[in-house]
């Protein structure tokens, strides 16, 4: 056991909450109004949406009011593809998150990926034009931190009529949204993925697009409930410290990992395409992925097989398995996902224990 405090190495299941959002939360946490109620308690709850609204808009890049609040990313991208989609049939790739998968319903139309997780943007315009009504991609993958070519697919497939909805969720605070409202119908984040709370989230969406939705009147009928005052308002915060000019430095921090990994005998799974940096998923010759996760968490070191809604289950990652990975080779996954407190003395510490970890999986 070590002397030193824990390293943290899975930002892409969630990322620590930044002191910002801390005290926005804090805050908002003494406020009795309902958001709708016209009292004065009422007013100042609406208050803290609304600034919360304005910072979420200004990290969109976009106007206020095109940005709904949700319970987070998973419900973003179910009110952005179900509500383009209104009953007719999704698009997506395999590598989809879950919670993109699960929206595009059992009548999904597969698009194929290459062996480095880049999708088929010939495939994605043929479904268009073959009838579905929605292409979902998400512009960074959640495994793989591969990068998606949005610009070119999501032009292409928009002009052959279909809607295209984007996946931002681990893109936020990495890359400038910007580029992906000029392309996508929706745009889906989440406040935990970028130092937010989780169960706070947040659709864009491109003014004149109608989504198909109903319920109550709250976020103009687009996402009906009572707002999550303290979650948004720690979403609006974390909105604001998110600084993209930030992220080149856990881009090379990251490069420094994967060197290190490299020379350990790792493979790099996407390795061959654009990646967003930060995001490592490597497999080792003979040793399992749950056995190095286990291991190095021993050691204090936090990290993952893959997407945190599948651990726990043996299942190899789908994702793995539709970049043309075996069983095998897939269950040997590890992911490193980095965020802007890591540094390189916990990188090197990290790359230090691995040999011996390594060691003890192939045992
Ligand atoms: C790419 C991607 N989309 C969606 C989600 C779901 O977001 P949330 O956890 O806020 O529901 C995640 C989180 O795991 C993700 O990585």
């Amino acid at each position: 056991v070590s002397i030193h405090a824990r390293i943290y190495l899975d930002h892409n299941a969630t990322t620590p909450l930044v002191a910002a959002a801390r005290e926005a939360m804090a805050a908002a946490l003494d406020i009795a109004g309902n958001p709708s109620s016209v009292h004065r308690e009422g007013r100042r709850a609406r208050h803290v949406v609304e600034t919360a609204r304005d910072q979420v808009a200004a990290l969109f890049g976009a106007g206020r009011d095109e940005v709904v609040f949700t319970s987070g990313g998973t419900e973003a991208n179910r009110v952005g593809i179900a509500g383009l989609a209104a009953g007719r049939p999704v698009a997506c790739a395999p590598i989809e998150h879950p919670s993109v998968l699960g929206a595009a319903g059992p009548g999904v139309v597969r698009i194929p990926v290459d062996g480095d997780g880049r999708i088929d943007g010939d495939a994605a315009v043929r479904a268009a034009r073959a009838g579905a009504a929605v292409v979902a991609i998400a512009a960074v993958n959640h495994e793989l931190g591969v990068v998606q070519d949005l610009a070119a697919v999501a032009a292409a497939v928009r002009s052959a009529g279909a809607h295209v909805h984007v996946d931002a969720v681990q893109a936020a605070g990495k890359l400038p949204l910007a580029p992906l409202l000029a392309v996508a119908d929706t745009v889906a984040i989440s406040a935990h993925k970028l130092g937010g709370p989780p169960g706070a989230g947040a659709l864009w969406i491109r003014p004149g697009v109608e989504l198909a939705v109903s319920g109550g009147h709250q976020e103009k009928g687009r996402r009906p409930g009572t707002e999550n005052v303290v979650g948004i308002a720690g979403f609006g915060a974390a909105a604001a410290a998110a600084d993209v000019a930030a992220w080149p430095a856990v881009v090379a921090l990251g490069e420094h990992l994967e060197l290190g990994l490299r020379r350990l005998g790792a493979r790099i799974h996407g390795g061959g395409a654009p990646r967003v940096g930060g995001t490592i998923n490597a497999g080792f010759p003979d040793a399992l992925g749950e056995s190095i996760v286990i291991a190095l968490d021993l050691a204090g070191v936090a990290t993952s097989t893959g997407a945190a809604c599948t651990s726990g289950t043996i299942a190899p990652s789908p994702v793995l398995l539709a970049l043309g990975l075996d069983e095998t080779e897939a269950r040997r996954a590890i992911r490193f996902s980095l965020g802007r407190a890591n540094t390189r003395d916990e990188i090197d510490r990290a790359l230090g224990m691995l040999p011996g970890i390594l060691d003890t999986a192939r045992r």
